[in-house]
This record gives structure tokens, C-alpha cells and sequence, in this order.
């Protein structure tokens, strides 16, 4: 078996690069990938690349004696500068068109890569993830035509160039194996194929890999999301008044300096008044990490005319703020999704001593209701299988107010709410909670592209089927949510 030494600092070296393998960000919609002269440019460079850096001694240390077709040196380089360029596009515009300009920007972060670290480097790193997407299609389907698998229709369609060299090098180290029934021939996993793929889902796991691949998933999902406020009120009749509630419990007053955090297309900024509120002589950074909700949020301020309003792409995490203090940090939707301990100890740092952080966001809700059962039944079985609950990072009501608790914060209080959820139709549901929002992302994410895609095609056939049998008053369930705010130490507590 092909041991991989333990690749966790340089996956993250190759994040910090601004590169990623493998763009789970691709918009497939039947398009090419790129104009064709950008996919020349790409392919042509990552020849000469290849050509230059694969020299005897990298190919040594990335693979020792093993018999790589040469080929993959040049398509590690194409595939990492291509996903680097479909993140570039994604992380500046929001969107997945790649222009000439972010291809060679990709191809220049990939060479500078390979001369700060070496390619054998990136060749292992290359290995390891799509080793992992290959083999994980397999373990997933059972088996797929050879002809899929080649062309990886089934799992990575994005990819324009032939999987041949990689699946012979996966049939050489006997990690699978083909069968020819009638006129097809069928690629499966072999044992030894399982215990690569075991082993590779360890080496990822514990560098952190899924996490990554989820939260740029997320992000991505936010970006493509066109009518969030619009989706957002049909499922979630309170939306406003709610937020509006909320914005009043926190204390929100004129003149203050609010920092927003997760402020999306500005459903809170403007819809429900926090921009209102605090008005001309106070000031708003709202920061969000996508640049297309970001986008659509300026589109707004611009038509209504409100200058106080500062819209900064960044993420809790990593606040984009140096100097400035605030009065008040507060958001709505968004702690979920963040490393909560590293997002609190940003936000202390720029609120003023005695100032507040506060949050509301929903809590795990019960998902038992005969109609929801039914309709999102692909999704539960997949828990179901491993007799656990649907991953679905909604948070416990005792998670938020242990971790103010724990980031050093005074005085904290929670206040319960519980409105409810419509699922109105099946088409709006499905973009919303799945594609939108990310509901059960964790259990989505590492599917195979196709099963992926086939379960939310399933999903929204299913709903149709349920809108019709069930009426609108069944079609309802309780959402938890939860309001906290905190005060920041007026001294330093020590705690941290
Ligand atoms: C469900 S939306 C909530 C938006 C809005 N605040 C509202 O009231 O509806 C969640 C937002 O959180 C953002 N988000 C995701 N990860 C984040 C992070 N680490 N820090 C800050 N915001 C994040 C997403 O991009 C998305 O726009």
C-alpha cells in the first residue's frame, strides 16, 4: 500500500496559498469549464511546468518506485491551477466565471507553490485528494462504468481532461479492479482500495480537510444564492418582525457603532432596521465572507440611499477591522457556521470595554413531523445508516451561552423564542434549506457529485409529492431559535 506521510501542514500551506484541488465550487450546468482560451492557456503552462519541475529527484521523494504515467505531473498542475482559478472567482466576484486575469494569477500561485515547497509536494497533495474523490465514488456507488468513471461523470464532471492515467495508477497499486459484464466493463474498490480509502479519510480528517471543504462549499452556496430575502420570508412567515424583536432586546440605539456580523444581502441591515436605527450619526460595518450576498447588499444601499453602512468582505473568524471599536457586534444567522471560540475572541476585540455581543440564531429542531419524514427521508436514512441523528450544525441551547461563558463575556443573558416554519412548495423549499442555507451540508458534502445532485433532484420530486397529500397547516414545524447578549469585561478578565 502507497503510505502518505503526514501531509497536514502542507494542505494547509496550500490553503494559505490561495489554492484548493478539486473545485467542489464548480457551477455545472452543462457549460465548459472555461473559454477555450483560457483552458489553452492553463493546459499549455502546466506542460512547461511539469516539464521543468518533475525532475527525477521530486519524482522520487512524491512516489518513490511507483510507476505514475508522466502525464499526472502535468494534469496535478492544470487541476490545481484550475480549482485555485474557479476559488479566485468565487472568492472576488462571488461567481464561477474565471477571467484571464484569474488564471494567471491561479497558474502563478501554483508555480510559486511548487518553488517555495517542492513538487513533490503538491503531487502528494494532488494524490491524496483525488485518491479520496475516486476512490470515495466508488465505496458510494459500488461500482461504476469504466467509461463514467474515465470521463468521472459520476464524480467529477467538471474535470476536462481524460481520468485515464489516474485510474490506471489506482489499477496498478491494485486499489481497484474492472468486470466485464456483456458489452460494459464496471471499475470497483478492491480491499486493499477500502483500506486506502480508510486510511486517506483519516490523513484528511485529521488535517482538517472536510471542514474546509464544507466552509467554502457554504460560502459558495451563500454566493449563488440569488433570492435569499425572497425565499427566506416565504418559509419563515416572522422573518422580519422577528429580527426586529431582536434588534430592540439587544439595545440597538442612534448613534451607535454597530459591527454586523453574517449580514448577508442586508435582510437585517436594511429589511429589519438596523441601518434605520442607528441611523446618520452612528455607523455600521456589516461583514459577511460572500461576495455575492455582499453584492446584492450594496445593490440595496445604493437604492435606498444610506451612507453610514460600510458592506467589508471577511469572515467572523478574521473581522476586517483594525483600529475601529464598537459599541454593539450582533448578528442573526450566522454563528452556526463559524468556530465559535475564534469568532467571540475577534469580536472582543474590537467591541469597546462594556460593550455588547449578541447573537440570535436557531436551535436543533425536531424533525419527526410525518410530512418532513417523508419528504426529506434521502437525507435522514443516510443518518438512519449509521443509527445516528442527521448531522445538521444547528446548535444546542446550552452550546452559545457556554462559549460567551467561556470567550470571558459578562452577564450573559438568553432569551427563547419559537416561531414556526412553512414549506410552501417544493421547488422554493429545496433551493432554500439545501441549496441555500446548507441544512444538512455535513451530510451532503462528502457525497459524490452525482449523488449529491440526484438526491436534491429527489428531494424536490418527493416535496411535490408531499405538497400535494399534505395540506398547508400539516406542512409546519416549530423552530427554536435563541437570542444572547453579553457584555465585553470593562477590565481585562484573565479568562482568556
Ligand atoms: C443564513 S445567512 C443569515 C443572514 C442574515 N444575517 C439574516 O439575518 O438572515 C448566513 C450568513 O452567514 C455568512 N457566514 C458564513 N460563514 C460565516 C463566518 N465564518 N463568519 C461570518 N459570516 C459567515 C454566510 O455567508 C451567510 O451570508
Amino acid at each position: 500500500m502507497y503510505i502518505y506521510p503526514d501531509l497536514t501542514e502542507s494542505l494547509h500551506r496550500l490553503w494559505a496559498a490561495g489554492l484548493v484541488i478539486s473545485p467542489w465550487l464548480a457551477g455545472i450546468d452543462g457549460n465548459a469549464r472555461f473559454d477555450p482560451e483560457i483552458h489553452e492557456f492553463l493546459h499549455d503552462r502546466s506542460r512547461e511546468c511539469a516539464f521543468i519541475h518533475w525532475t527525477e529527484a521530486e519524482r522520487a521523494l512524491a512516489i518513490g518506485d511507483l510507476p505514475a504515467p508522466e502525464r499526472m505531473a502535468q494534469i496535478a498542475v492544470y487541476e490545481t491551477a484550475a480549482s485555485a482559478a474557479v476559488n479566485l472567482a468565487h472568492q472576488k466576484t462571488g461567481e464561477l466565471d474565471v477571467t484571464e486575469a484569474m488564471a494567471f494569477d491561479a497558474l502563478q500561485r501554483v508555480e510559486n507553490f511548487i518553488n517555495d515547497h517542492g513538487f513533490a509536494t503538491l503531487m502528494q497533495l494532488y494524490m491524496l485528494e483525488t485518491c479520496w474523490e475516486n476512490l470515495n465514488a466508488l465505496r458510494y456507488f459500488g461500482e461504476i462504468p469504466e467509461r463514467d468513471y474515465v470521463r468521472g461523470s459520476w464524480h467529477r464532471p467538471w474535470v476536462d481532461y481524460s481520468l485515464g492515467e489516474e485510474v490506471l495508477f489506482a489499477y496498478s497499486l491494485g486499489n481497484i479492479e474492472l468486470e466485464k459484464r456483456g458489452e460494459h466493463r464496471f471499475v470497483r474498490l478492491t480491499d486493499e482500495g477500502r483500506r486506502v480509502l480508510e486510511k486517506t479519510t483519516d490523513a484528511l480528517q485529521r488535517a482538517g480537510y472536510f471542514r474546509y471543504r464544507l466552509e467554502t462549499l457554504c460560502v459558495s452556496q451563500f454566493n449563488l444564492f440569488n433570492n435569499y430575502d425572497k425565499t427566506d420570508r416565504m418559509v419563515w412567515p416572522n422573518a422580519i418582525d422577528e429580527r426586529r424583536a431582536f434588534l430592540e432586546w439587544v439595545g440597538i440605539k442612534a448613534g451607535m457603532r454597530v459591527l454586523e456580523l453574517g449580514c448577508a444581502d442586508g435582510v437585517l441591515t436594511f429589511a429589519a432596521g438596523l441601518a434605520e436605527r442607528v441611523g446618520p450619526s452612528g455607523a455600521v460595518v456589516a461583514v459577511d465572507p460572500s461576495t455575492g450576498m455582499l453584492a446584492r447588499a450594496r445593490g440595496k444601499q445604493r437604492r435606498q440611499e444610506i451612507d453610514w453602512v460600510d458592506f467589508r468582505q471577511g469572515k467572523a473568524e478574521q473581522l476586517p477591522v483594525d483600529e475601529e471599536r464598537f459599541d454593539i457586534a450582533v448578528g442573526v444567522g450566522y454563528l452556526h457556521f463559524t468556530n465559535r471560540s475564534e469568532a467571540l475572541q475577534e469580536m472582543k476585540r474590537v467591541v469597546r470595554p462594556g460593550g455588547v455581543i449578541a447573537s440570535l440564531h436557531p436551535l436543533k429542531m425536531d424533525f419527526t413531523a410525518p410530512f418532513f419524514r417523508e419528504w426529506f427521508a434521502p437525507i435522514l436514512d443516510l443518518a438512519a445508516k449509521r443509527e445516528e441523528k442527521p448531522r445538521d450544525y444547528l446548535l444546542h441551547p446550552d452550546e452559545a451561552p457556554r462559549d460567551f461563558k467561556q470567550a470571558g463575556l459578562e452577564q450573559v443573558e438568553v432569551f427563547m423564542s419559537s416561531s414556526e416554519l412553512v414549506f410552501p412548495d417544493a421547488k422554493n423549499v429545496v433551493q432554500h434549506f439545501i441549496r441555500g442555507v446548507g441544512w444538512f451540508g455535513e451530510e451532503l458534502a462528502p457525497l459524490p457529485w452525482k449523488a449529491r445532485e440526484d438526491l436534491i433532484q429527489e428531494l424536490i420530486e418527493r416535496g411535490q409529492s408531499v405538497c400535494a397529500r399534505y395540506s398547508d397547516n400539516e406542512r409546519r414545524i416549530a423552530w427554536p431559535a435563541q437570542s444572547i447578549r453579553a457584555r465585553v469585561p470593562e477590565e481585562p478578565s484573565g479568562k482568556e
